[in-house]
């Protein structure tokens, strides 16, 4: 397989079987009724279509060249960011081969898709990343301590080893955006308040200092 691309990033991905392109022949709102999900390990909940809209919105208004979804399911994120333009070159990571390859005809024409653990992988920076990020907790990850110390030493903190999986794809979205990049990721207000979540808050308001929180009323289930 030969693609083209002008992302250094990529030629680290460059193995067979683990990148392909999206054709972009179906819409990932509609393939999400056929998506086989599976939430415990996984974490896979689809972003409802109003939602994903507003956080592409919030994005793609800096005009970034590139946008990264790193929990990509089938790409209704890359789906809205591209609605909104269309030559951003997208990238969308994944871990779940069966997802990662419905994806291949959901996700918007030309998305590079990566077959990895985001956490362990090495894509460089982008300036757009946007994300709803998988909820997992940590009795359900399989990560080594070798690994637990891995993440400490990249996101330059301590980690308590119940931290949950989607605050550690906060930290390394954090590393991955390039310097005046634009994030939207979408987490559980438990965040907010929760044990594990000390020095990741610190971070949030030392390192990231992001210029809004949008909160959800609790009264309001996103995800019926
Ligand atoms: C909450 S879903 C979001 C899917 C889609 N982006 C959306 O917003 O509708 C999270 C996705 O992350 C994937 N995932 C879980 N752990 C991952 C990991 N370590 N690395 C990459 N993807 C992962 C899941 O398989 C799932 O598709």
């Amino acid at each position: 397989m030969i693609v083209r691309v002008n992302q250094t990033f990529f030629s680290l991905y460059y193995e067979p079987n683990a990148v392909e392109v999206a054709t972009g022949e179906t819409d990932p709102h509609a393939g999400a009724e056929t998506w086989k999900r599976e939430t415990k390990s996984l974490g896979q909940v689809a972003t409802p279509q109003p939602v994903a809209e507003l956080m592409a919105r919030w994005v793609m208004s800096a005009k970034p060249t590139t946008v990264l979804d790193p929990a990509a399911g089938i790409g209704s994120l890359l789906h809205e960011c591209c609605r909104l333009n269309h030559d951003a070159q997208l990238v969308g990571v994944e871990c779940d081969d069966e997802t990662w390859r419905q994806a291949k005809c959901a996700a918007p024409r030309g998305t590079k898709l990566i077959l990895a653990d985001y956490l362990l992988s090495n894509g460089g920076q982008f300036d757009g990343i946007i994300a709803n990020p998988p909820y997992v907790k940590a009795q359900r990850l399989d990560y080594s301590e070798g690994n637990w110390r891995y993440f400490e030493e990249r996101f330059g903190t301590s980690l308590d080893r119940l931290t949950n999986l989607y605050a550690l794809f906060l930290l390394k979205i954090w590393e991955d955006l390039a310097p005046h990049g634009r994030a939207a990721v979408l987490l559980p207000a438990e965040f907010l308040n929760a044990n594990f979540g000390e020095e990741i808050k610190e971070r949030l308001l030392i390192a990231m200092r992001p210029p809004g929180l949008a909160i959800f009323t609790p009264t309001l289930n996103l995800f019926t």
